[in-house]
Order: structure tokens, then C-alpha cells, then sequence
């Protein structure tokens, strides 16, 4: 019986369905049931974005506030595979996976079913991916693997095209000086030997090894520096979802909190890390070594 898959997927620019179809292309042909759904907001997050509308989209995304989702209809009750796709917002899942993940349907489909998840972000996934593994766990889901795309560019460089591309709408060079912001093609056209892999794992009905395969292949990586960032930000941005959530004045909280963000990332972040690269890190390499190995998915602890 040919396997039944389920790729399921939120996209505002269109970045993230180029890296799911290049991730499909393997699949042609191989007599596999390949069932394609983008799901979408009822209340559309409006693209571009204002920087009052991207900063406004914090509160919830952190506190995984679900919106409410149009309706989709999917073929099947049950899969051989469900891939996830997904982008984080704010170091969490975006809103429309978070109403994803809490919709009865997908849950019950998901439910002892192999999942795959497969990330577009900027560079900062970690805790976003954390997110999704609890509530893929409450659901019963079985993570078998999990492909982040980034964007290879320095932090501040890919945080000034970011902001670019989502206030202006342009996937172009800012300022004619800044290089093109997101995923580089490139990564987006290789991701077609990511679904090789696990095309594979899917035909033998086995996905055991899968994920150290993908990171063999560099289907994911994880850098130091932005693993020190993330498990530092997290914390704070929970602080500052709920600063805002219970403010009187949420507008006025919210510049707070974006000159704060910038703050925090154009001139405290540098400054920490080079402090930990050269003073901590040295010491701590043992440790890091494992948690860079738990966010790669090779092991269950930290
Ligand atoms: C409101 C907002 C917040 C974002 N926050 C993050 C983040 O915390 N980490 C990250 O790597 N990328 C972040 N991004 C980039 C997205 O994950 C994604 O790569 C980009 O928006 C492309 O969008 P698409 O997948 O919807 O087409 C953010 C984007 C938006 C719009």
C-alpha cells in the first residue's frame, strides 16, 4: 500500500512553501501519497508588516496565545508521515503554528504518527523547537526528526535584513549594501536532498538513525553564540510578554519593549558574548558540547 504523507505549513512570504516544495521534490514519482495543506489565520497577519504590527505580534507568540485558524480539510485520517513546517516568531513557535498545534483535528492526526519537523527561521530556533516538541509530545506525536534552514549570515547582519525585509516587504539588498535577507537560495534548492533522506526512512517504514543522518548532512546545526543568546532571551521575553499582557497601556509598553530588543541585540549581545567566548566558554566546553548535541535531537537530556 503506497505510504500516506501530510506536509502542513504556515507561510507569510512565500519562503517557507519554496523550502517545502524543493523538500518534496524526491517524493514525485514514487507513487506516494503526498498531501499538500497551508493553513492561514482567519485575522491575517498583514505583510509587510508595520513596526507597530511586527512588535505587536510578541505578547502572544510568547505566550502561545492560539488565533483563530480558516478551516482545512485533510484527506486522510491518518498518515505514514506528518511534516511540520514552521517559522519561529519571537523565539516561539509563529502564532499560526501555535493555533496549529492546538487544533483538535491536526492533534489527533498526529497522534502516534512519525513527525518531521522542518524549520524556516533567521537563526534563532532553539526555543521555538522546544515549544513544538512539548506539545508534539502531548499529542502523542512521534518526533523523528527535525531540519532547521537559517539564514548563514552574522547575527546583526541578518537582524538588519530581517527588519528590512518584514517592514518593507523587499527581498532585496538594503541599502544596496546588506546581502539579500532569509534562507539563501541556495539552502532552499539543496533542501530537495533533506527529503531524499527521509523520503528513504519513509519507504523502509524505519526511522531509526534518521536524525543523526540529517545532521551528518547538515540538515541542521547549532552554533554556540546563538545557543548562548536563545537560552538567555528566553527568559527575558516571557518577562516581557507579560509586562505587556498586563500593561494598561500596551501600545506604550511595546516601544519600550522594541528599543529594548534593539538595545539588547545590537549592543549588550556583542558585548556578552565576546566576554563568554573568551572567559566561560573555554571552561564550559564539555557542557556545551552536550546541549549542542540535545538541540541537534541526538539525545533526550540536557
Ligand atoms: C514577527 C516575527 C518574528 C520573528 N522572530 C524570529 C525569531 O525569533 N527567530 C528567527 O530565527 N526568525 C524569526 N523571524 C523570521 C521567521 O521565522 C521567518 O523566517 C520569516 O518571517 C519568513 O517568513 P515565512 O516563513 O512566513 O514566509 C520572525 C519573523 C516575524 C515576522
Amino acid at each position: 500500500m503506497s505510504k500516506k504523507i501530510l506536509v502542513i505549513y504556515y507561510t507569510q512570504t512565500g519562503q517557507l512553501s519554496d523550502i517545502v516544495n524543493n523538500f518534496l521534490l524526491p517524493f514525485e514519482g514514487e507513487g506516494l501519497l503526498v498531501e499538500k495543506v497551508c493553513i492561514n489565520p482567519v485575522k491575517k497577519f498583514t505583510f509587510p508588516w508595520s513596526s507597530e504590527s511586527f512588535f505587536d505580534a510578541m505578547p502572544e507568540s510568547v505566550s502561545s496565545k492560539p488565533t483563530e485558524l480558516q478551516p482545512f480539510e485533510l484527506k486522510e485520517t491518518t498518515y505514514d508521515l506528518v511534516v511540520l513546517a514552521y517559522q519561529p516568531w519571537f523565539l516561539s513557535p509563529s502564532i499560526p503554528t501555535t493555533s496549529l498545534l492546538t487544533n483538535p483535528t491536526f492533534k489527533k492526526v498526529i497522534a502516534n504518527t512519525p513527525v518531521v519537523t522542518l524549520i524556516g527561521a533567521r537563526n534563532m530556533w532553539i526555543n521555538a523547537h522546544e515549544r513544538v516538541k512539548d506539545a508534539l509530545k502531548q499529542a502523542d506525536a512521534k518526533l523523528v526528526g527535525n531540519i532547521a534552514l537559517v539564514d548563514k549570515h552574522t547575527n546583526l547582519v541578518s537582524a538588519v535584513t530581517i527588519l528590512y525585509w518584514m517592514l518593507t516587504g523587499k527581498k532585496d539588498k538594503c541599502l544596496g549594501v546588506f546581502p539579500i535577507p532569509g534562507v539563501a537560495e541556495q539552502d532552499i534548492v539543496n533542501t530537495k536532498s533533506f527529503g531524499q533522506i527521509v523520503k528513504q526512512h519513509v519507504l523502509k517504514n524505519n526511522f531509526n538513525g534518521l536524525q543523526q543522518e540529517l545532521v551528518d548532512n547538515k540538515a541542521i546545526e547549532v552554533k554556540t553564540n546563538l545557543m548562548f543568546v536563545e537560552g538567555r532571551a528566553k527568559k527575558l521575553f516571557s518577562i516581557w510578554a507579560n509586562l505587556v499582557n498586563k500593561s494598561k497601556n500596551r501600545r506604550r509598553a511595546l516601544v519600550f519593549f522594541k528599543y529594548y530588543l534593539l538595545i539588547a541585540l545590537f549592543v549588550v549581545a556583542p558585548i556578552v558574548l565576546f566576554f563568554y567566548r573568551l572567559i566561560f566558554a573555554p571552561f564550559l566546553q564539555k557542557r556545551i558540547n552536550r546541549q549542542k548535541k540535545y538541540f541537534l535531537g541526538l539525545t533526550t537530556t540536557k
